[in-house]
């Protein structure tokens, strides 16, 4: 077993299982002022509902202007996992396409030079090793044209605390590598950002505080094996993978109820607004 082995995705799972993602598109979009003719960067977009949603708005050429009037837009998903990918790029188009490439590798994947106007990511950078955050900020800004816009969604310190204490130890007597996620803290992240090239003013690094619906059993379950376990099976037989899944489940299923019932989790959220110099 390699603890170096990639977290494996399942793109139909992953696909009917990020509502709760897409719950919270709204607001993270709204300081963005998305307009028709903008070039928009998704760095880590997952199955592509986001960025389809956005190709929507930056691509359409229906803001009120005449199409004629209005640059062509375009959105670009950057997506590594092979069958999250997959899903995604059935929804390539006009105005949307996906790369299928690491954060870390960003500025090649995308033609480098400072073209788009946004980039952004949701729930993606927290799945990367902290050592490699510099270099894909930097990767980030070097794709934003001057003034251009960052947007981030991470987990942040103290992410969904509960599960990983059950998880975490049950891990451990399976003999399972640990899980790679790296939830900072509102502050370093900062200092990151401006060490990349980014300017908090008029924008903000905070963490949110969040409920996350998951009003039943089967909710929670397609959550845990969609988004959580396989985190814990990287580079483990299936044999292996079973037994942990079997047992992390039922662990969970008595751990995380709640009194009203429900399976909601306690998310924290580091949330970014920032511009390139
Ligand atoms: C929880 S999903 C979020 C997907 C999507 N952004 C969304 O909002 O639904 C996390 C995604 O991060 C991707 N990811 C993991 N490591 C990455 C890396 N090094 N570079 C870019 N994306 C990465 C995973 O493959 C996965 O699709």
């Amino acid at each position: 077993m390699s603890t170096e082995a990639a977290v494996r995705w399942d793109g139909a799972a992953y696909s009917l299982a990020n509502a709760h993602h897409r719950a919270f598109d709204e607001e993270f979009l709204a300081p963005l002022g998305l307009r028709a003719g903008l070039r928009v960067l998704d760095v880590g977009c997952g199955t592509g509902e986001l960025p389809e949603r956005i190709a929507g708005i930056v691509a359409s050429g229906t803001t009120g202007t005449p199409v004629t009037a209005v640059p062509a837009g375009e959105v670009v998903g950057v997506e590594p996992d092979p069958s999250n990918f997959a899903v995604a790029d059935r929804r390539a188009r006009p105005g949307l396409r996906f790369v299928q490439a690491r954060a870390q590798d960003l500025a090649a994947a995308v033609g480098g030079g400072p073209s788009f106007d946004v980039v952004l990511s949701v729930a993606a950078l927290h799945w990367i090793p902290g050592a490699d955050h510099p270099r894909v900020l930097a990767q980030m800004a070097s794709v934003l044209r001057p003034d251009g816009l960052l947007r981030l969604d991470l987990g942040g310190s103290g992410q969904i605390e509960r599960p990983r204490e059950v998880l975490d130890a049950l891990a451990r007597r399976h003999g399972l590598p640990e899980a790679p996620w790296h939830f900072p803290t509102a502050a370093d992240h900062a200092e990151l950002l401006a060490g990349a090239g980014f300017s908090l003013d008029g924008g903000w690094a905070r963490l949110l505080r969040q409920r996350r619906a998951f009003p039943g059993a089967a909710d929670l379950r397609l959550w845990l094996r969609s988004q959580v376990l396989p985190a814990y099976l990287r580079g483990v037989d299936d044999a292996a993978a079973a037994q942990f899944t079997a047992e992390a489940e039922a662990r969970c299923l008595q751990e995380l109820r709640r009194d009203d019932g429900s399976y909601d989790q306690d998310y924290v959220r580091l949330d970014v607004l920032a511009r390139r110099h």
